[in-house]
């Protein structure tokens, strides 16, 4: 039997792959799809909320030199000068382009100083402030100024201006997508100066959810999707660290804790975390932490089996024992020393008490408090809310706490939609504020969601009162971990990723629904090269199902 099936297979696996190959092959020479490159189309994602462009091409130098103004102190220039040098990299990416014969060549050399015979050779960038602290609603906005040399002024210069150091990172990315390199003449250059771009996020909350239970994911890993964040401006990593499959990180007051990791090499030092948050904090990324109760919580109990209600009631957490929010508390300790950021992720979803009313001693436990499982779920949630907010953190719940107890929550709750839509109008005209990720259209891993239904999803669909949006802190895309690990992560959060990117950065009046195809898609066949060139594995646009391999030969810009 097992032996037909093996003929079988081999015979089928034959026709599959017979004639895909001829198909290959035989097209040879065909170019059907030809490269989107609408020259009168603005190539920057996510769209500017504000600009002006010309019709000059202007060289930039390759020995690009940084001034740093303002009243921007140490810390906000030391962030400035590290990217200044990353984006360097990434704008001079071509080695003709910065090659010591450039630098040498000089047009003319007046009183003391050195004329370029390139159109910019300086990169300006004032800072107002000197507080690098970077928060919820942290002030992203920035002016960029790019303008050609004036006869007699030294050198033509790109400026930057910003309120904080955060804004000059935002406009420095978009200072970097104005450039490009010329093949004829072996230069950067920028196309349709002058430019003057006054640009600010619509939202303040734009953020990426990485799952790092369901796969294990290195931190080199993590570092390198950080870094392809701040290409769309996003601006919040929710690290989704622990789950009921994988307990990765070490908590130092329970040392048993991540013996509910996969395997002893799977796993994230105190270490590890802080260099995250730096690495992030560096490209104005924050990272919020979700600690997910109380259920999403069985490999707690690998290391203190005591979390369990029982060997075979594993989750939601014992919520009887003063044990378990002993080591939550425990938990959220040390976390509070890693994690700055304000806000923190208690999860609260898909919790299924059924398991404690068969468990003795919670089932006691709960009739001498005179509570239903329903209220035992009610009980954990709110007391793991006061745990936070004694430890200075901003709860943010996923939905379910808010559908089934709303008037209960802390009114400082942050409602994490993703059911699906309608959630956060409920939850905003309550008062509370709301982050959407609604799965029909913005989970990462529902692979059957095309791109132009991720760039379509409106986080204010059915909130009309202006007091009311503004309780929308802004939206998330979630890459779930159980089919995503470090082979095919990146191509199945990019491109799609960035439509959101573009929906919570870009005014909305400035990326309506209709015309999509024939203005977004080209700009966003545009970005994914980028990503493409600065080594992010996003996938072709086009795909009905996200993160396929192209189909046949083609153009970059044609997929
Ligand atoms: C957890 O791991 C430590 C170190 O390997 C070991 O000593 C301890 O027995 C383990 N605890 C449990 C409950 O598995
Ligand atoms: C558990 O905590 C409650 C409330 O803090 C306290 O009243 C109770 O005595 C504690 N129980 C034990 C066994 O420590
Ligand atoms: C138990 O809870 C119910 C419903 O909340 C309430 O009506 C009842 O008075 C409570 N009984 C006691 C003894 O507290
Ligand atoms: C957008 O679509 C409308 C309706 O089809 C059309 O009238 C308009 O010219 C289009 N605008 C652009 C910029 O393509």
């Amino acid at each position: 039997m097992l032996r037909m099936f093996c003929y079988f297979f081999v015979l089928c696996a034959l026709f599959v792959v017979l004639p895909q190959s001829l198909v290959l092959h035989g097209s040879r020479g065909i170019r059907t799809k030809q490269p989107h490159l609408d020259e009168s189309l603005i190539y920057l994602w996510p769209l500017p909320a504000e600009f002006t462009s010309g019709d000059e091409v202007l060289s930039v130098d390759p020995s690009l030199k940084l001034s740093v103004a303002g009243t921007g102190g140490a810390g906000a220039s030391y962030i400035v000068e590290e990217a200044f040098e990353r984006y360097k990299k990434i704008i001079f990416e071509h080695s003709g382009s910065g090659n010591v014969g450039a630098r040498l060549r000089f047009k003319r050399v007046l009183v003391e100083s050195i004329i370029s015979e390139y159109d910019v050779s300086q990169l300006k960038i004032t800072v107002h402030s000197d507080n690098d602290e970077l928060q919820l609603g942290v002030d992203e906005s920035y002016t960029l100024q790019v303008s050609k040399v004036k006869e007699d002024s030294i050198a033509g210069e790109v400026t930057i201006e910003a309120n904080t150091v955060y804004g000059a990172l935002r406009g420095i990315e978009t200072f970097s997508q104005l450039c490009s390199f010329d093949y004829t003449t072996k230069t950067v250059q920028i196309h349709k100066a002058p430019w003057v771009i006054h640009d600010q996020p619509r939202f303040a909350y734009r953020g990426l959810m990485l799952d790092t239970s369901r796969h294990y994911l290195p931190v080199t890993v993590i570092k390198q999707i950080i870094d392809s964040m701040s290409y769309a401006k996003f601006n919040v990593l929710h690290w989704h660290i622990i789950d009921e499959e994988s307990f990765p990180l070490e908590v130092p007051s329970y040392p048993n804790l991540w013996n509910g990791s996969y395997t002893k090499w799977e796993r994230y030092t105190v270490e590890d975390a802080y260099e995250i948050v730096n690495f992030a904090k560096m490209r104005g990324i924050n990272v919020m932490a979700e600690v997910d109760v109380p259920g999403h919580a069985e490999s707690w109990g690998v290391g203190y089996p005591d979390l369990w209600p029982s060997p075979t009631c594993r989750e939601p957490l014992d919520v009887s024992k003063n044990f378990t929010f002993d080591v939550f508390s425990g938990i959220l300790t040390e976390l509070r020393k890693i994690f700055p950021f304000e806000l923190f992720h208690l999860g609260g979803d898909e919790v299924n008490t059924d398991c404690w009313s068969k468990t003795p001693h919670v089932k006691q436990w709960l009739q001498t408090n005179n509570l239903t499982t329903k209220d035992g779920y009610q009980y954990f949630v709110l007391k793991a809310q006061e745990i936070a907010l004694s430890k200075n953190w901003t709860p943010v719940n996923w939905e379910e706490t808010f559908n089934a107890f709303p008037s209960k929550l802390n009114p400082q709750t942050i409602v994490h939609n993703w059911l699906g839509p309608g959630v956060c109008p409920k939850a905003v005209a309550k008062g509370f504020r709301c982050i959407f990720s609604n799965q029909g259209v913005w989970y990462l891993d529902h692979l059957d969601v095309p791109w132009d239904q991720v760039y379509t999803a409106e986080p204010l669909e059915g909130i009309y009162d202006a007091s009311q949006q503004k309780l929308v802190i802004g939206g998330e895309v979630c890459m779930w971990g159980e089919t995503a690990d470090t082979s095919d992560i990146q191509q199945t959060i990019w491109p799609r990723a960035a439509a959101a990117a573009e929906r919570l950065w870009s005014p909305r009046e400035s990326t309506p629904k209709a015309n999509i195809t024939s203005t977004t898609l080209p700009r966003l066949l545009n970005f994914r090269c980028l990503l493409n060139r600065r080594g992010v594995a996003a996938a072709p646009v086009r795909h009905f199902y996200a993160r396929q391999a192209p189909d046949g030969a083609g153009s970059c810009y044609s997929q």
